[in-house]
């Protein structure tokens, strides 16, 4: 029967609504934003590649995994860990998969919250003309003094948490759910407008082979371990975010197929953002190491040059805010579901406190770029510290928790019975892959610059 089993929170009728909460949830800052910046940070087509073969060979296993955890749990990925432990007899340590998740995605929304803010100030600059026949230092300043300015940060970075918080006040399952499935396309054929442009007035072959040409003497260790980091944050994996989405996804649902189809579109979505960022950076002088600001530098020059910027430019800021709104709205979800389970909570004050503790933790950020911004740990600033410890350690580990616990914990039959509308063949593939292959890897990235240390 289908749905025989449902959650409190509801159970979406169509496998369709999977895909599109789990594309919206994948599609967002980490692809527009952060993937160009730290693939110009990490010298192109090498970090591309290691970040590619990280989704296929990684990304996708766990995430399967995760879907699959979150349906047979039908519940918060806390509550469906709890209940999945006790099914296969083991120590409730393994609920930690869940808590670490829950933690980690308050920690990730405090910043991309602050991020997300910047998209939000762009849409007015945008509207207001500020990008107007702009060269690279008049785009530069309305960035570093946007940067420069707590108050108005902390403004946008609120009008942000308070998007975010509504949304999930009223359950995800009649969330964003029409705006996603009608915006995410416009901004999908926004980009390729702008590869449009880049071919035309970028230097197109230069950024085309800052993307895909491989050295692999541009790779540290560290630029491995951002790569893996990123093929986690990119796919919303390790933290349970698609764990509780799975919670509504109908039984007997392929899983294998929704699952590539959402990588597949995730990953296009930061190829094409890359393709029409890199060529502008290159015809423009712009540094491509120049950090969080890449995206916002660039682009912004390319709508105050072409015919229509004005409407271009707002419209693209528009669709870069929603992406991230249907993100921002997956990464507090866990957290909340699993307060309203609890019953200590109902879904309106999970919503608020969960919010303003958010938001509190995104003070860190905001003053990161300013008042703060001599103050660092380990070098890095408060914002800088946030994003490793989150999508370089806790994603990652997450994950291979993840494929640990599946791979290994669960029996076989049960997994094999949750996955039943895959064909044998490729379950096998899946299973071998979770069970060898993703654990070893995320392993041996964290143990890399231990060795590299050791080996001289
Ligand atoms: N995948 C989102 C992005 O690329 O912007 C960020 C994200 C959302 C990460 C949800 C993790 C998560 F659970």
């Amino acid at each position: 029967m289908e749905n025989a089993r449902s959650t409190i929170h509801g159970v979406w009728s169509k496998r369709l609504t999977f895909i599109l909460a789990a594309t919206g949830s994948a599609v967002g800052l980490g692809n527009i934003w952060k993937f160009p910046y730290i693939t110009g940070e990490n010298g192109g087509g090498a970090f591309v590649l290691v970040y590619l073969v990280c989704i296929a060979a990684v990304g996708i296993s766990v995430m399967m995994a995760e879907v699959l955890l979150g349906r047979r749990g039908r519940s918060s990925p806390v509550t469906a860990m709890q209940t999945l432990t006790k099914e296969s007899n083991v120590h409730g340590v393994w609920t930690g998969i869940g808590w670490m998740g829950a933690i980690a995605g308050l920690l990730i929304l405090s910043y991309y919250s602050v991020i997300a803010g910047w998209a939000l100030h762009f849409i007015v600059q945008s509207a207001s003309g500020a990008f107007e026949g702009a060269d690279s230092a008049a785009v530069g300043q309305v960035f570093d003094s946007l940067l420069a300015d707590p108050q108005t940060l902390l403004g946008w970075h609120t009008l942000f948490m308070v998007m975010t918080m509504t949304v999930v006040a009223r359950g995800v399952t009649q969330g964003l759910g029409r705006a996603v499935e009608i915006l995410m396309p416009c901004l999908f054929v926004l980009l390729i407008i702008m590869v449009g442009y880049a071919v035309k007035l970028g230097n197109f072959s230069e950024g085309l082979a800052f993307l895909f040409k491989v050295d692999f003497s541009k790779l540290s260790a560290g630029s491995v371990l951002t790569a893996v980091g990123h093929a986690f944050f990119t796919l919303s994996l390790g933290m349970g975010a698609i764990m509780a989405y799975g919670a509504y996804m109908p039984d007997h649902a392929p899983v294998g197929k929704t699952v590539v189809t959402v990588a597949f579109l995730d990953t296009l979505v930061a190829l094409v953002a890359g393709m029409a960022i890199f060529p502008l950076v290159f015809a423009n002088g712009i540094e491509p190491s120049a950090g969080p600001g890449l995206m916002f530098v660039s682009l912004p020059l390319a709508f105050g040059q072409m015919p229509g910027g004005l409407f271009f430019g707002t419209l693209f800021f528009v669709l870069v805010s929603v992406a991230a709104w249907s993100s921002s709205i997956s990464l507090i979800e866990p957290f909340v579901a699993w307060v309203v389970e609890k019953k200590l909570l109902s879904r309106v004050g999970a919503s608020v406190v969960l919010g303003i503790v958010t938001w509190t933790i995104g003070l860190l950020t905001v003053l990161s770029f300013n008042e703060m911004s001599d103050h660092k740990l380990f070098g890095l600033t408060a914002f800088d510290l946030l994003d490793f410890i989150t999508a370089n350690l806790m994603l990652p580990l997450g994950g291979l928790f993840i494929a640990i616990f599946v791979g290994w914990i669960m029996k076989r039959e049960i997994v094999r019975a949750e996955l039943d509308a895959e064909p044998e063949g490729l379950f096998n593939l899946w299973y071998t892959v979770l069970r060898y292959i993703a654990p070893v890897a995320v392993l041996v990235v964290f143990a890399y610059p231990l060795i590299e240390k050791f080996s001289g």
